[in-house]
């Protein structure tokens, strides 16, 4: 069947106010880029016009300014899920102008089949090839792109020539029956292959085919910071711990980690650990240092959703992109987020926190209790289901006008029953086998900073109630404090307490 080639202005005329959109990719890898910022100028001519033009928009994660950027700054959106991470558009949501619907990667596609979040009229798939069959060759990211594929009524693919054919072999498409007919997901080692090389669409629903040409624009990374190379130092610490008191394997785990300098960094570290065995991935994405860890075999093998590369780390694995072709495997969000899958192989989380409280509660996502920072992401997927879970974060923000240590996190994304392990700058604050006020005393310990432990101690003195003792009505002194004062030091418990 011969496709309809097409620029992406005449792929955004197409797409009318109201429609929603499935996206292919997971952070800018493997997300489509350009009828994207063709609609957002449509939207802006139309707005320009009087008209109302707004989209709902669903992706594998975050996206890059392409989509959500250029879409924010249009005002475009009227929904947008499962994830973002862009200023303009974070200005939107936390100023009512975007619906957020803030989910659990991992479960974002089987609603999609369900239909929790109504009909798909368009998937838009990056690819590095397609014949007229509709096999496709994905980009360097998954997300939920087989599943928009699978239930949008129309298809339009962006073919970006950047993208080595060779990429053939490094997906692992895989599409779970929905329950109740379910089997188990047969991953039984991160290096499993489960599913297809090739996404399969159907060649009819393919409206239009843009030809496009750019790496993923991933942003380089800044040197890591004093506080980074610190919470990095103690992170590979931790591990080297437990893996000389046996509680780990001799094999190691797989590990997954986050996205960002902090996670890069302390890969890195993991990386040059004499004393720790070379261990495989099992995590949502990759980034430069992993590339680097494949290269020196300290990282055997990655199974990931994207590979959330800068653009002179991708050049470098295209250029070479035959040695790293068995050990890196792309699968969908939902099967490389699997808590099934997580649970069995026991993998090692490691995740970021904006705050956390003194008996291990802890926010990813909003800023001083209210303000959508991105998201949960993937967090929750891993963190729940880990053999291990860390949580790591500087023990101050702000120069030490915010503690991240606070008596009760603002908004709980992850329950003190899935914190594990705790590690700032500071130190490492182990909570297991610890009851609530053991769990206290060991975070103010270890993880609050010097400036602010008095404070948290005055505040457990406060609780004299309960196996954890809260005093609800000072619980909030410190983010009270802020939002007054300007400086979490300042937190009176007076105020709230006679
Ligand atoms: N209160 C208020 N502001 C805070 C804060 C707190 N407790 N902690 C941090 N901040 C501010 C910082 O000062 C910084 O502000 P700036 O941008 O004005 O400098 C900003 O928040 C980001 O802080 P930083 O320490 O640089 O965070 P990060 O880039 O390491 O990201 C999360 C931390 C939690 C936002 C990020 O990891 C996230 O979104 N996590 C949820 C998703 C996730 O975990 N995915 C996992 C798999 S990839």
């Amino acid at each position: 069947m011969a496709f309809n080639f097409m620029t992406a202005e005449e792929a955004a005329e197409m797409i009318q106010n109201g429609d929603t959109i499935g996206l292919s990719g997971f952070t800018a890898p493997g997300t489509p880029k350009f009828i994207t910022e063709a609609l957002a100028k449509k939207a802006t001519r139309e707005h320009e016009a009087g008209r109302e033009f707004k989209i709902n928009l669903f992706s594998g994660a975050s996206t890059s300014d392409h989509v959500d950027g250029v879409m924010a700054r249009a005002n475009a959106y009227n929904m947008r899920a499962p994830y973002q991470n862009v200023p303009d558009l974070r200005k939107r949501i936390n100023a009512h102008d975007c619906h957020y619907f803030d989910r659990h990667l991992s479960e974002m596609a089987q609603e999609v089949r369900y239909g929790t979040y109504g009909d798909i009229d368009w998937a838009i798939l990056e690819v590095a090839d397609i014949d007229e069959n509709g096999n496709c060759i994905l980009g360097c990211g998954l997300g939920n792109g087989p599943t928009y594929a699978s239930m949008a009524k129309k298809i339009f693919i962006e073919l970006n020539d950047k993208l080595p054919k060779k990429l053939l072999g490094m997906h692992d498409v895989y599409i779970p029956l929905d329950p109740p007919y379910r089997r188990e997901i047969p991953i039984y080692k991160a290096n499993d292959r489960i599913g297809s090389p090739i996404l399969k669409i159907d060649p009819k629903k393919v409206v239009g085919v843009v030809r496009t040409s750019s790496y993923d624009c991933v942003k380089p990374f800044t040197a890591p910071d004093e506080v980074s190379k610190q919470i990095g130092a103690n992170v590979v610490r931790f591990l080297v711990g437990e893996y000389k008191s046996g509680r780990l394997p001799k094999e190691f785990l797989p590990l997954q980690s986050g996205v960002g300098n902090v996670a890069n960094a302390v890969l890195y570290d993991l990386g040059e650990s004499k004393e720790l065995p070379p261990f495989m991935m099992y995590t949502e994405v990759i980034q430069d240092a992993v590339l680097e860890l494949l290269q020196k075999e300290r990282c055997t093998f990655a199974s990931t959703c994207s590979m959330t590369f800068t653009d002179e780390t991708e050049k470098k694995l295209f250029s070479d992109i035959s040695f790293f072709h068995d050990k890196i495997l792309m699968r969908p969000a939902e099967i490389s987020n699997n808590p099934e899958v997580v649970r069995r192989i026991g993998v090692i989380a490691m995740n970021t926190a904006l705050e956390a409280d003194l008996f291990g509660s802890v926010n990813s996502t909003h800023v001083l209790g209210t303000r959508m920072m991105n998201g949960i992401g993937g967090s929750g997927d891993f963190t729940r289901n880990a053999y291990l879970s860390i949580f790591s974060c500087p023990s101050v923000s702000k120069g030490g006008l915010i503690s991240n240590i606070v008596p009760m996190v603002a908004h709980p994304d992850h329950s003190e029953h899935s914190v594990d392990i705790l590690i700032t700058d500071q130190g490492i604050a182990d909570l297991r086998h610890k009851d609530p006020v053991e769990r206290a005393q060991c975070i103010i310990d270890n993880c609050a900073h010097p400036m602010y432990r008095e404070l948290l101690r005055d505040y457990l003195k406060l609780g004299t109630q309960g196996q954890t003792p809260h005093t609800l009505r000072a619980a909030f002194a410190f983010h009270n404090a802020f939002n007054d004062t300007g400086d979490m030091r300042n937190a009176d418990y007076a105020l709230y307490v006679k």
